[in-house]
């Protein structure tokens, strides 16, 4: 039990390490706030799947009139649908669980 735990641990820190360093690092850097995106794109999408698949549709290509944040011109992202897949679950859980606590 105390095996799984670690494990399942472990899986999360990964996980949050990525999101860090494909996402993060770089809105940071921009003052791109993406809690603000997160609970934006959940008023406009109210589901996590259409939310989910509105972000991948936009980060794959950038069409400015469903841009959400507008005060940057349209950004296309660099990154492959295979690892945004990942990173938007990454994404989505880190607001809708740990945005509850703080
Ligand atoms: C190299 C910089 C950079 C990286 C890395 C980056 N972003 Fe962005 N992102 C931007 C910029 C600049 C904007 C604002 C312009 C825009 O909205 O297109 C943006 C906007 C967004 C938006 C809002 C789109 C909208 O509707 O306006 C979302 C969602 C987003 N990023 C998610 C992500 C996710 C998820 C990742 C990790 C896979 C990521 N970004 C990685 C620079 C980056």
């Amino acid at each position: 039990m105390a095996r799984v735990i670690v494990i399942l641990l472990f899986a999360f820190l990964c996980n949050a390490q990525d999101f860090q360093k494909e996402c993060m690092a770089c809105h940071q850097r921009k003052g791109i706030d993406l809690k603000k995106i997160y609970f934006d794109y959940l008023l406009e999408y109210s589901s996590k799947r259409a939310t989910i698949k509105a972000m991948q549709e936009y980060l794959l290509s950038p069409d400015p009139s469903k841009q959400l944040y507008i005060d940057a011109k349209p950004y296309k992202h660099k990154v492959d649908k295979k690892s945004l897949d990942k990173l938007l679950e990454i994404y989505w859980n880190r607001y809708t669980v740990i945005g509850k606590i703080r």
